[in-house]
């Protein structure tokens, strides 16, 4: 069975090729980061129209990689949430009028599912069960996962996702956009230990997050050093040395957590999905404390850590089989509970 996949949902269009036999066949991108750069962030309408832009083509190109034509496909899977409302749209509708001219089915993918799942497009691959540490701009959550579809929420932020602390941390340090990796880089060349940040709800005994103190925390230290208004004119080794600790903190509480749900739920596997999944800090310190106490961590390889359509297409193969071919009706879900959806 082979499945396109759209992900349209932010600020990256990517089109991919799936073959529940063969794996991945093609997958293209195109990244919006230069056209949002000038903004400090991404803007909702520029992010739509680019993406009526790119989607075709991009699409047109996956299929030419993998050598196929469109009627080789079984199925056309899209994002159908969560994320912005416009930039959802445009990759619902074009999926759906394909499946509609192909009459085959169209599957609306939760995004984080997509995320969830993408340590499955590597290899070795984890088996379930697991727990799966989920890091990204909009969410931390930490969920036990039995199998495709049955998802249990194990922990979640109570304020500012880790993705969202590291972009607004990088903001007020005057880093550029985008700032997650921005500032773990910066911290690579930072001093460890040349300054503290506390390590939000570390000790709270149970396994959800908060991160927005850290940034205030952050902006309190840089304003004592600069003055009120100007944090971001700290020295460029000073930046470092709090970015480095920033970072710190951040891992600190995540490989706590995720230990503790590893060690609640009785599971060994654990799964990190979602862009900060990219960052190497994180990366590093989980497969050195899950190794010592006999765990194993699967990471999707860096392209699939961020918005990316390989993992819709994964997504939409697995629900495949219960998809429908006569229902061409979609509805995006600019929100939408992962702990809401059902095993295929
Ligand atoms: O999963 P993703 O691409 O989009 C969402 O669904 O949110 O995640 C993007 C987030 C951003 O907040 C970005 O700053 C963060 O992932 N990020 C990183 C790194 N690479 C991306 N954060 C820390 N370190 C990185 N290396
Ligand atoms: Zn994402």
């Amino acid at each position: 069975m082979r499945v396109l996949g759209i992900e349209t949902s932010c600020d990256e269009t990517g089109v991919a090729v799936y073959d529940t036999e063969r794996g991945l066949l093609a997958q293209t991108l195109h990244s919006q980061v230069a056209m949002h750069e000038a903004y400090g962030g991404v803007v909702p309408e520029l992010a739509s129209r680019d993406h009526v832009r790119r989607v075709v083509p991009l699409a047109g190109q996956a299929l030419a990689e993998a050598g196929m034509r469109v009627g080789d496909l079984d199925g056309i899977a899209y994002t159908r949430g969560p994320g912005l409302a416009g930039a959802l749209l445009v990759g619902a509708s074009v999926a759906c009028a394909l499946a509609y001219a192909l009459r085959k089915p169209a599957i609306g993918v939760h995004h984080l599912e997509g995320h969830l799942l993408s340590p499955l497009l590597s290899d070795p691959r984890p088996q379930f069960p697991f727990v799966a540490l989920l890091v990204s701009g909009g969410h931390s959550q930490l969920f036990e996962v039995a199998g495709v579809g049955r998802y249990r929420l194990l922990g979640d932020t109570q304020d500012d996702a880790a993705g969202e602390a590291f972009d607004k941390t990088a903001k007020l340090l005057g880093l550029p956009y985008p700032g997650g990796p921005a500032l773990a880089a910066l911290a690579e060349r930072g001093t460890p230990g040349a300054v503290h940040l506390p390590r939000p709800m570390q000790h709270s005994g149970n396994l959800d997050f908060s991160f927005s103190g850290l940034k205030t925390a952050v902006l309190t230290l840089a304003r004592r050093e600069a003055g009120a208004s100007a944090p971001a004119t700290l020295p460029e080794s000073r930046k470092a040395d709090i970015a480095r600790e920033f970072e710190a903190a951040i891992v600190d509480v995540l490989a706590a957590k995720s230990l503790a749900a590893l060690e609640a739920t009785g599971l060994r596997t654990l799964v990190v999905a979602g862009g900060v999944g990219a960052n190497r800090a994180l990366r590093a310190r989980l497969v050195r404390e899950a190794g010592a106490s006999g765990n194993e961590v699967f990471f999707p390889d860096l392209a699939y850590c961020t918005d990316n359509g390989a993992m819709i297409a994964l997504v939409g193969a697995l629900r495949l089989p219960n998809a429908r071919a006569d229902d061409f009706c979609f509805s995006i879900k600019p929100r939408w509970d992962l702990a809401t959806l059902a095993a295929p």
